[in-house]
């Protein structure tokens, strides 16, 4: 079984992309703490992260029979409308992740279009969000 990490534009670049707002960790480190938590399940992690909203539209739609999703939408969670109705389409579970506290930064930052259809969110707690979504939808997907 494989557990999907989707993470959005300007994601490819975490370690070096204002390190004081998003941390020193990469995206591969990420990689790994997912692939840490989940193997106690045996479940794989496909990861991928896209710049454009399609092109993560695209990889929802052929990810239907993964277990469960961890997002991470960077600025797409402001108006990522399309984004959200394939979110919603996505017949599993799966967590909204934010690196940053979202409320504690600019006031366009605090609403995200696509968490009233997620089963949950973290916010505000760098990488170890991807590591409590992981264990979330852990608890959400029955054995
Ligand atoms: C982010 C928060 C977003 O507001 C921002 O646009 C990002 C990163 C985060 O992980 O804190 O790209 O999603």
């Amino acid at each position: 079984m494989q557990l999907l990490l989707l993470n959005g534009p300007n994601l490819g670049i975490l370690g070096r992309r204002e390190p004081e707002i998003y941390g020193t960790d990469t995206l591969a480190d990420i990689e790994t703490f997912v692939r840490g938590e989940v193997a106690v399940r045996g479940w794989e992690v496909v990861s991928v992260q896209r710049e454009s909203e399609g092109e993560l539209i695209e990889t929802l739609h052929g990810r239907w029979d993964t277990v469960g999703a961890i997002v991470n939408p960077g600025a797409l969670m402001i108006a990522g409308w399309s984004l959200r109705d394939a979110l919603a389409a996505y017949p599993r579970p799966w967590i909204e992740v934010h690196l940053s506290n979202v409320w504690a930064r600019e006031s366009f930052r605090h609403e995200s279009v696509l968490a009233p259809v997620a089963d949950g969110a973290i916010v505000g707690l760098g990488s170890l969000g991807y590591r409590l979504a992981a264990r979330a939808l852990m608890a959400l997907v029955p054995e």
